[in-house]
């Protein structure tokens, strides 16, 4: 598409969002985020007048934490904020990238695509070029592209910016291939792509922003990846709360989140060899939650595993293999890095217990959702809540204190949303209330408690975007305006 033609159609519809964005988005604030982003673009790479432009966008989980690497499922939605990409092909095999926020990178397609050092932006980029690679080969990938990235998404928010990310630079880096791909194929090839980054996450985050649907909650199950769509209980709106204390997914967030998975690994491993289970049919619990059904799951686990965190030694032991086998299959994570002992252990049954409830959670809540009935859902985020808090500890004090308030102020229900240790809550409020909840929430935490949290109440200071914000389900990621068109 010609760029003065899109930034003119732009101009001429603002404020309204109307024809295909209006079927995509709800808000209208893209027109303005599209127009910045392709002036930028203009300033950046000036000569190039055809552009391709795409979004990816990001997601609120409603229920269903750490489940997805276990091969269970979870119930997200796709949100109107998402990562814009304005691009076009190069003569070259030069891929060069561009962000108003971060400093530009430029790297070659030849060989296996050398890493940024951890925590650079351009190493989701890396991923999701290398992701495309490692699916279609090295041989249909050889043409660079410039392209200038636009995140309407707040960083380390649980709202899943890294995967939006991901999943915007594989979309580019096929469309510049000429190459097409199911979103379903697409959404695996970008998750193993994401583990290029060191994180040993799931599906879910890429699932949703590739299949997300407007108006619909999604559930979605893994392995093989299937998704079934449903609308919110009516007079109910989903709200995200910012406590502005950031998970960044690269630091300390980043081993907590991977140790997570490791016990997860653990349990299983320990059950396959208490039960006698044919280890090479098992690759997750989630195998073993559908082999034996939840209710004898969980009797098995209280039988087998003990309350206490668990030692590396004891484990060893436990699992009938020397220490060093040990550090071989559950010491490091996905990029090599150590995964240290945990200071409380090994904790096999509180995660374990935590990941068969939370199944049954959204099992209730599909369920909920088909009955229209808003407070069964919200009962269900609460014992999520718990369950995440208590079993799994994810959470953080700021989110502690923003999910009591919710709840004080008239929420359904509350309760941390992705993979936690700060970022955001998600609230279900019936609307009649929500004009007097979210004027008690923006009191109460972000006058009054975020002052207990300096670095956030910082951030909060520091940043413009609202931290308290009313969401309706999006549609997944998509092309806006075509290449060549
Ligand atoms: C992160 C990961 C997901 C999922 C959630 C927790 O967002 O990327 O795969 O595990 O945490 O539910």
């Amino acid at each position: 598409m010609k760029l003065q033609e899109v930034l003119n159609g732009l101009k001429n519809r603002y404020p309204q969002v109307t024809g295909p964005l209006g079927e995509i988005y709800n808000n209208t604030e893209v027109t303005d985020h599209l127009t910045r982003l392709l002036v930028t673009f203009a300033e950046r790479f000036p000569g190039e007048s055809d552009v391709g432009v795409l979004r990816a966008p990001g997601r609120v989980n409603l229920i269903g934490e750490h489940t997805d690497y276990n091969g269970l499922p979870v119930m997200p939605m796709a949100i109107d904020y998402d990562i814009l990409v304005a691009f076009s092909p190069r003569e070259d095999n030069l891929v060069k990238i561009v962000n108003p926020e971060f400093p530009d990178r430029e790297f070659e397609l030849a060989g296996k695509i050398e890493r940024y050092s951890s925590g650079d932006w351009g190493n989701y980029v890396v991923a999701g070029v290398q992701g495309i690679i490692d699916s279609v080969g090295r041989k249909k990938v050889t043409r660079g592209f410039n392209a200038c990235f636009y995140g309407v998404l707040p960083t380390s928010a649980g709202l899943s910016s890294s995967s939006s990310l991901v999943v915007a630079t594989g979309m580019t880096a096929l469309r510049v291939a000429g190459l097409e791909m199911e979103p379903v194929e697409l959404a695996g090839a970008m998750a193993r792509a994401e583990q290029y980054t060191g994180i040993d996450c799931g599906e879910m985050d890429q699932a949703v922003s590739l299949l997300g649907e407007k108006d619909m909650a999604l559930k979605i199950d893994f392995f093989p990846l299937r998704v079934q769509t449903t609308p919110l209980p009516p007079d109910y709106t989903v709200v995200v709360a910012n406590s502005m204390v950031e998970a960044a997914k690269t630091l300390n967030a980043k081993i907590a989140y991977n140790t997570r998975h490791t016990v997860c690994k653990l349990a299983t491993a320990l059950l396959c060899r208490r039960l006698e289970l044919d280890s090479t049919k098992i690759r997750r619990l989630g195998d073993i939650f559908y082999e034996l059904g939840p209710e004898r799951l969980l009797t098995e686990m209280k039988k087998h595993f003990k309350w206490h965190g668990y030692s590396r030694l004891e484990l060893a032991a436990e699992l009938g293999i020397t220490l060093e086998q040990f550090e071989q299959r559950f010491g490091g994570s996905v990029d090599g890095e150590t995964i240290p002992e945990p200071d409380c252990g090994y904790k096999l049954l509180a995660r374990a217990r935590h990941v068969v409830t939370e199944t049954g959670r959204v099992e209730q809540a599909l369920e909920a959702l088909h009955n229209g009935d808003g407070q069964w859902f919200g009962r269900l985020m609460n014992e999520s809540y718990y369950s995440c808090r208590d079993n799994y500890e994810i959470s953080h004090p700021a989110i502690d204190d923003l999910v009591a308030i919710a709840l004080e102020a008239g929420a359904a229900g509350s309760r941390l949303t992705g993979a936690g240790f700060g970022g955001c809550t998600v609230s279900l409020v019936a609307d009649h209330k929500l004009e007097s909840f979210m004027a008690e929430v923006r009191q109460r935490y972000f006058e009054d408690a975020i002052h207990a949290y300096p670095e956030a109440h910082l951030r909060y200071r520091e940043k413009s975007a609202s931290p308290l914000l009313a969401l309706k389900p999006s549609c997944g990621a998509r092309m806006l305006y075509e290449l060549g068109s």
